[in-house]
């Protein structure tokens, strides 16, 4: 018998990553780091991670059929991301795993593809670093 391949996104369900999303965002927004480059409003941001997360877990299509190719190191040049700031993203995104009960081997291969995507989105040291090459 063919087996149809599991999808990630069908895994999870819309339900458990939209829940997920949002409480990573209202981390997000109390991150002394993180807070101040992002919007004060994050209903746009977050409503873009829930539709890039569909597709990147193997969902359907959203993100880019609404906003084009997602090019996210492109996107994320206009802020500073640091290894400090990649730290901090992902420690609220394990939080939020947490909190929606992800565990096993799911949450292991879903979290270590989001460290490989947050480190590749580095483009700038850390502050103090900055400060010692002054
Ligand atoms: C490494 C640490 C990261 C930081 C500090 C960061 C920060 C940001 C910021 C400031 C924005 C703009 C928010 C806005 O103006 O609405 C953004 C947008 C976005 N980020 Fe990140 N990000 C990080 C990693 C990631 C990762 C790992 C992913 C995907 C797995 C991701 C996916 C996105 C998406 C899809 C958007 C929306 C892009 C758009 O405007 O269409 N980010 N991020």
């Amino acid at each position: 018998m063919i087996q149809r391949p599991i999808i990630p996104y069908e895994e999870i369900g819309a339900e458990t990553l939209d829940k997920m999303l949002h409480i990573f965002y209202a981390k997000v927004a109390q991150n002394p780091i993180l807070k101040p480059i992002f919007p004060d409003d994050f209903t746009e941001t977050t409503r873009k991670q829930i539709q890039f997360q569909t597709q990147y877990l193997g969902g359907p299509n959203i993100y880019t059929e609404e906003h084009g190719h997602p090019m996210l190191k492109a996107r994320h040049m206009p802020f500073k991301i640091t290894p400090a700031r990649a730290q901090a993203w992902l420690e609220c995104m394990s939080e939020a795993m947490d909190e929606v009960g992800l565990e096993g081997k799911f949450r292991e291969v879903y979290y270590k593809r989001l460290v490989l995507t947050a480190h590749h989105m580095i483009n700038a040291p850390d502050e103090d670093e900055e400060v010692m090459e002054e």
